[in-house]
């Protein structure tokens, strides 16, 4: 069972409400870090640590954001994807691994095809692994940061609560292709766990009702195909994209933005307070229109991605510099 004590970072799922609060905390601590503004304590506590970066799946905002994180905490990085690398001659994604570990690393941050992949390395390295997004299973790091964002939303809105953790009672939507998304899976783990409701919405073909026993804790899951009825009662909301890379569907049914778009109309209907977010990377016109996504009242979709850099010198500086 991973923890916040665990040598990788594999999975939101069995971590309590105390060890995802305090994830949270350290990623909120390196928040005023994250762009470079002020410096971390000397020394760097990633001092002489070189991290290798292995993303055998496409990424903009993961892969640079762990680099820049490493980089903020005095640390070195090396980066491989599956372009460019042997793989493309039939090494395996743990043969590449073991090699990597073979020149002497002190981490490996993996992206992969492969719903528990990350584990399959953890199990067999000696360096600690963190879990950058593998198939269909989690993406942990993703949702701490979505958590974070969620939570300083809540902050802003209502204060911090005294007792109880902040998320108990809110209710949050994801909305879209929830059966591919290892984002959906970390944060409904994570909400759940701190008390959310969740509630997860989409087109029967991509939110099944077996969703509902995803996530057991404080806070509950509810499966919908019916997106108008709940925008008034959210305090944040979730687009995500259609992941045509994992065969959802064969496609973007031509009526999806109609059905389940956050169209200018829908955004309107959310409650003043509720935030708008979006893991990335976004297709703008189709899961979320543009003035809802650059609205910069409501959308918190760059805010996340700020949220990424220090979520990421969190685990970093935890699993590497603080055992
Ligand atoms: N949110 C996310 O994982 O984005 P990337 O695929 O660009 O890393």
């Amino acid at each position: 069972m991973p923890s916040a004590a665990s040598r990788d970072f594999l999975a939101l799922e069995g971590l309590s409400a105390s060890e995802l609060t305090s994830w949270l905390d350290l990623a909120e601590a390196m928040l005023p870090y994250a762009f470079g503004k002020a410096p971390v304590a000397s020394p760097l506590p990633l001092a002489g640590k070189l991290i290798a970066n292995i993303f055998f799946e496409d990424s903009t905002r993961t892969r640079c954001s762990f680099e820049i994180a490493t980089k903020r905490l005095g640390g070195d990085v090396t980066n491989l994807g599956a372009s460019g690398s042997s793989a493309s001659k039939g090494e395996t994604l743990l043969d590449t691994a073991l090699n990597i570990e073979a020149m002497g690393v002190d981490a490996i941050v993996v992206r992969c095809a492969i719903s528990g992949g990350s584990q399959l390395l953890a199990n067999a390295l000696d360096v600690p692994v963190i879990n950058a997004g593998d198939g269909r299973h989690e993406h942990p790091t993703q949702g701490i940061l979505d958590l974070l964002t969620i939570r300083r939303h809540l902050h802003e809105v209502h204060g911090p609560r005294s007792g109880g953790t902040d998320f108990a009672g809110r209710t949050i939507a994801i909305v879209g292709d929830i059966v591919n998304s290892r984002v959906a899976r970390s944060a409904v783990h994570g909400l759940v766990t701190l008390g959310a409701k969740v509630l997860l919405v989409g087109p029967p073909t991509l939110v099944t009702s077996d969703f509902e026993q995803l996530a057991r804790g404080a806070g509950s899951i509810e499966v919908g195909h019916e997106l108008d009825g709940v925008l008034p009662r959210l305090d944040a909301i979730m687009m995500l994209r259609i992941q045509l890379e994992r065969a959802a569907g064969g496609g973007v049914a031509p009526d999806y933005r109609a059905q389940f778009g956050l169209t200018e109309a829908r955004a309107s209907m959310l409650p003043e307070h509720c935030a708008i977010l979006h893991p990335g990377p976004v297709n703008r016109g189709v899961e979320i229109d543009d003035r809802v996504s650059d609205d910069r009242r409501a959308s918190r979709i760059l805010t996340q991605v700020t949220a990424g850099v220090a979520t990421r010198m969190a685990v970093l500086k935890r699993l590497l510099a603080d055992q």
